[in-house]
């Protein structure tokens, strides 16, 4: 009898470390052949290589990508010349800020995301209201909380001495006649910048928008160098694939592989963090609740709106080269896009807290329980279906979720301010 209690108290111990093993007792580091595929899909080795933007001929160029590193950490593109875009976009820090809303000149309104593999991204904003990387570059240098800054003012800048040589190298000569004698004058003048601007007539409006929108293109070169590292969870994927399981074991622990297990199966985060950056590219409502005083955020329908109308758009006038536009042709729209944000890479989770569009969450594992609950959103419907997952389950899904962290794979220079630093 007392043999029998005792033999059964085994089994409930094995039984109970097999559920925490791995459920049903199976390997961890056994994969079906429907989810090795999966797990390619995953790696940064299906990331093929970024095709060149036809709107933005100058994606490629060398020059362009120097004048765009010197851009990118240029204070006189703002209006107290302080702010440039690496100050909420720091290298050291994945090209965040690790603060919850960004500030420039003022409050921002939302987190500031990675830059790293942005360039492959068809939308940009977490509401995506931009649709090229170029165009986006242009907003924040007038946005009145970030540079503060007017597109006069850099266009005067590109036509000083540090940047012109440069400007004309990559864009051809600038339009001297037309629009540099009219703009010093108003320079001079005790009119601010929005008034030096209605002053000038649509044909020197055009130039000074080609020009500004010359500078995105520069900056966007320079963005397109910013490419994901290869990460644990890639060289997990790559010795699965060889079937070496003994490399597997090695490079990520059973704990990390339960997670990755979740992550595809039962969690189901694979439904919108697919690819080999861990992102759909559309747009969902996942129930994120709005920072205390701030309204709801109307997210994508806001987007959308603005992205319609934008000048800089795809169908605008400042392209290289005319394009289709399918994506704005047939670009979704819905009400169910009421507080949708795009879906962001996981590849950057590291260093980059606080996480979620407007940095709600401290840290991964408060993502996590948001997820697991899944309350009702504010605005919209929350798409995400609550987990109901057991606490070590979480833990394994952030474990996992940190086998994705890499430096990006950039040369050092890439990632100093030219200005501080010489190459
Ligand atoms: C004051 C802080 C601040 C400054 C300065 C700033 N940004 Fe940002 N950036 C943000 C925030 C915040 C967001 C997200 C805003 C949103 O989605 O509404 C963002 C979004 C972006 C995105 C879109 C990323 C994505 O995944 O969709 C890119 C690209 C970007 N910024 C590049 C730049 C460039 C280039 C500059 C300089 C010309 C710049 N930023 C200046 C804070 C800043
Ligand atoms: C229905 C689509 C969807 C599903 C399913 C989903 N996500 Fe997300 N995820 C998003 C969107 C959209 C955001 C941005 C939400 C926001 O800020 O409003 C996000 C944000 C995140 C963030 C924050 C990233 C950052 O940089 O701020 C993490 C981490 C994350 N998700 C992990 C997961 C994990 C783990 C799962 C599975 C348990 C999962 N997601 C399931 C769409 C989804």
């Amino acid at each position: 009898m007392q043999l029998l209690v005792r033999g059964s108290i085994v089994c409930l111990a094995l039984a109970l470390l097999l559920v925490i093993a791995g459920c049903d007792g199976h390997d961890a580091h056994e994969w079906e052949e429907m989810e090795r595929l999966e797990l390619e899909s995953l790696s940064l080795a299906a990331l093929g290589p970024l095709p060149l933007n036809p709107t933005n001929l100058a994606g490629n160029n060398e020059l362009a990508q120097e004048m765009g590193r010197r851009l990118f950490f240029e204070t006189r593109m703002s209006a107290n010349d302080a702010v440039s875009c690496a100050t909420c976009h720091q290298p050291e820090r994945r090209f965040t800020d690790g603060i919850g809303v960004s500030v420039g000149l003022g409050l921002a309104e939302r987190n500031a995301p990675s830059l790293i593999g942005v360039a492959y991204s068809p939308w940009f904003y977490w509401d995506g209201r931009k649709d090229s990387l170029w165009a986006q570059a242009l907003a924040p240098i007038e946005a009145v909380n970030e540079h503060g800054s007017h597109r006069l003012q850099v266009v005067l800048l590109m036509y000083g001495e540090d940047y012109r040589s440069t400007y004309e190298e990559v864009f051809g000569d600038l339009p001297q006649a037309l629009v540099i004698s009219e703009l010093e004058s108003l320079a001079q003048s005790d009119l601010d910048w929005a008034q030096r601007w209605s002053a000038l007539g649509p044909i020197e409006k055009g130039l000074v928008n080609q020009i500004f929108s010359n500078v995105g293109k520069a900056i966007a070169a320079y963005e397109r160098l910013l490419m994901p590292g290869v990460s644990r969870f890639d060289q997990y994927v790559a010795a699965i694939i060889d079937d070496d399981i003994k490399l597997a074991n090695n490079t990520m622990s059973v704990h990390e592989a339960e997670g990755l297990r979740l992550f595809i199966g039962a969690a189901s985060c694979t439904q919108c963090h697919n690819g080999p950056l861990f992102t759909n590219n559309a747009f969902h409502n996942t129930g994120l609740l709005s920072v205390p005083g701030a309204t709801p955020d109307a997210g994508r329908i806001r987007g959308l709106r603005e992205l319609l109308v934008d000048e800089f758009n795809c169908r605008g006038a400042y392209v290289d080269t005319t394009i289709e536009c399918d994506e704005l042709k047939f670009v979704k729209t819905g009400s169910e896009l009421r507080g949708a944000m795009r879906t962001p890479s996981l590849r950057n989770l590291q260093g980059t807290a606080p996480f979620g569009h407007a940095g709600q969450f401290p840290d991964l594992r408060a993502v996590l329980d948001h997820y697991n609950e899944a309350l009702d959103a504010m605005i919209g419907h929350n798409e995400a279906k609550p987990l109901e997952l057991w606490p070590w389950q979480l833990e394994q899904l952030e474990a996992f979720l940190e086998t994705l962290a890499a430096p990006p794979t950039v040369a050092r220079k890439w990632l100093q301010d030219p200005n501080t630093v010489e190459p």
